[in-house]
């Protein structure tokens, strides 16, 4: 284990649960109001749970039809039974989604694309936090292979439906869950899978990093290619969600005791990403690391185009999709 990456976690997240917690005595985080978006199709991955249920709630509370993606059926269909009926909107399905296994996420874009419905918002949001060293089913390392790898395919795999939903004036969006451990990150281009040696908390790190650097490459292919698509990340603050289980203390009662006084709830987590996918004030807006509902810089080598092309040339060749950076920056 790397103690160095250990510490580098903790401490951004104590910046996070300190800054949450001044601001909780000084009222906390207010509800943002958004205006229906009936006829509006959304998709969110690991919308079963967390930050991805209150995300789905919400935006089917707007009146969006919204797709959860999920991998575990059974959960899935209880989240869906519980978003229509809480929110009285029976466009709410699941579609199955192993986010671990590219094939799967394949399989989900054909089975989406099947149902020939237009995609206006792609929630990129499932992810897993400092499991145990382990692979995807195509043998990539967890966190990236799974919090970034299979996002970064699903949203190749789905940009010209986002870009034949959008309209003049209402613009397509891409949100991608990113954290405030990306600060922390470091994308090692030489060894992305830390085959080096496993850190969990540097590895996850990493794919949070990975997906900031992501969404700045897509925004500028996207201005170049007419900008009828926009992508931002978001990051939802320190959330009490299941996504500790695999802490050490994330079952006990420093978590119950942390989550009560300072950790957000999954619907205040879940604020910033609702605002990415529908607020006025967004449209034609991208390219932003969206923290508390503003805009906020995200790590400095987050804005390296050089990087940025790297890995998405990188990314390309590992999931199995052309890069069309050189053609649509020339175009
Ligand atoms: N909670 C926080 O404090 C916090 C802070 C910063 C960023 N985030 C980010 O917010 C996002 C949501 O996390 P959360 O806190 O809501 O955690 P969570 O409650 O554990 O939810 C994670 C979601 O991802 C899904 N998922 C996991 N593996 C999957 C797979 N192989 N295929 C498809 N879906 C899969 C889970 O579904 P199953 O449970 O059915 O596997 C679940 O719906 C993550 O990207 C996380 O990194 C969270």
């Amino acid at each position: 284990m790397s103690w160095l990456a250990v510490l580098r976690v903790y401490w951004a997240g104590a910046t996070v649960v300190l800054a949450q917690l001044l601001r909780r005595l000084r009222g906390g985080f207010p509800e943002p109001v958004f205006s229906p978006q009936p006829g509006r199709v959304a998709i969110v991955t690991g919308g079963t749970d967390g930050i991805g249920l209150a995300t789905a709630k919400r935006l089917a509370g707007l009146g969006m039809h919204v797709i959860v993606a999920g991998n575990n059926a059974s959960r899935a269909q209880a989240a869906v039974r519980e978003i229509r009926k809480e929110t009285c909107n029976d466009q709410v399905e699941f579609l199955y989604c192993d986010l671990a296994s590219l094939r799967s996420v394949r399989a989900f874009a054909d089975a989406f694309k099947a149902k020939g419905v237009p995609l206006h918002v792609l929630v990129n949001n499932a992810g897993v936090m400092m499991v145990p060293e382990r692979r995807t089913q195509d043998g990539f390392e967890e966190h990236f292979g799974l919090n970034y790898l299979a996002h970064f395919l699903l949203t190749n795999l789905l940009l010209d439906t986002l870009t034949a939903s959008a309209a003049p004036g209402r613009r397509a969006r891409v949100v991608t869950v990113s954290s405030a451990t990306h600060y922390v990150g470091e994308v090692n281009m030489d060894d992305l899978q830390g085959r080096a040696g496993y850190s969990a908390h540097g590895a996850y790190a990493q794919s949070k990093l990975a997906l900031v650097l992501f969404t700045y490459h897509l925004q500028h292919l996207l201005d170049a290619r007419g900008g009828r698509v926009t992508a931002n990340a978001v990051d939802p603050g320190v959330v009490d969600t299941d996504l500790y289980r695999h802490v050490f203390w994330g079952r006990g009662v420093l978590k119950r005791l942390l989550a009560w006084m300072a950790f957000k709830t999954p619907d205040e987590g879940a604020w910033t990403s609702v605002m990415a996918a529908v607020s006025p004030a967004l449209e034609g807006v991208g390219g932003r690391y969206l923290r508390d509902g503003e805009d906020a810089a995200s790590l400095r080598v987050s804005y390296d185009r050089g990087l940025q092309a790297r890995l998405w040339a990188r990314s390309c060749r590992l999931v199995g999709v052309p890069d069309v950076t050189p053609e649509v920056m020339a175009a």
